[in-house]
């Protein structure tokens, strides 16, 4: 069985993880300029792209991905993303990211 405090302690650490790794992958993306595409999706798109949030087309909605890339072709799509839309700021977070790591990061995100 599990009291309060083990719960606590059990969440202290947790976000104490998290954090941790926030740290390592920004320092990640500074140095190895954006080579991990998770890394750099997780410091980015994911701020909208995992929750949907600013009604952005969720990672993994392959759906709605693979119909957009049909509909526009990826190098729309990576234009949009440089330039920015509606809601989303231009570069979509990512500082360093080229061309083709934007490519990448939308197709990580339509698997
Ligand atoms: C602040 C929230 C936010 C972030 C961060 C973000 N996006 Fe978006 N994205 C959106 C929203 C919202 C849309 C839907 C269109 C709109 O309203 O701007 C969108 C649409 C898109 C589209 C479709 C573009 C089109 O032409 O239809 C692509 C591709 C995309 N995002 C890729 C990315 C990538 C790659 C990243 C990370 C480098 C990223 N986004 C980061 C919010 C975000």
């Amino acid at each position: 069985m599990f009291s309060i405090t083990d719960i606590f302690a059990k969440s202290y650490r947790f976000l104490a993880a998290s954090s941790a790794a926030l740290i390592i992958g920004m320092a990640t993306i500074s140095s190895a300029g954006a080579a991990d595409i998770a890394t750099s999706y997780n410091n980015s798109c994911a701020a909208c792209h995992d929750s949907g949030a600013l009604n952005a087309i969720k990672k993994g909605d392959s759906a709605k991905w693979q119909q957009l890339i049909k509909q526009k072709g990826m190098p729309a799509l990576v234009k949009s993303v440089k330039n920015g839309m509606i809601q989303m700021p231009a570069g979509g977070l990512c500082q360093d990211c080229s061309d083709d790591d934007y490519r990448k990061l939308i197709e990580y995100m339509s698997k």
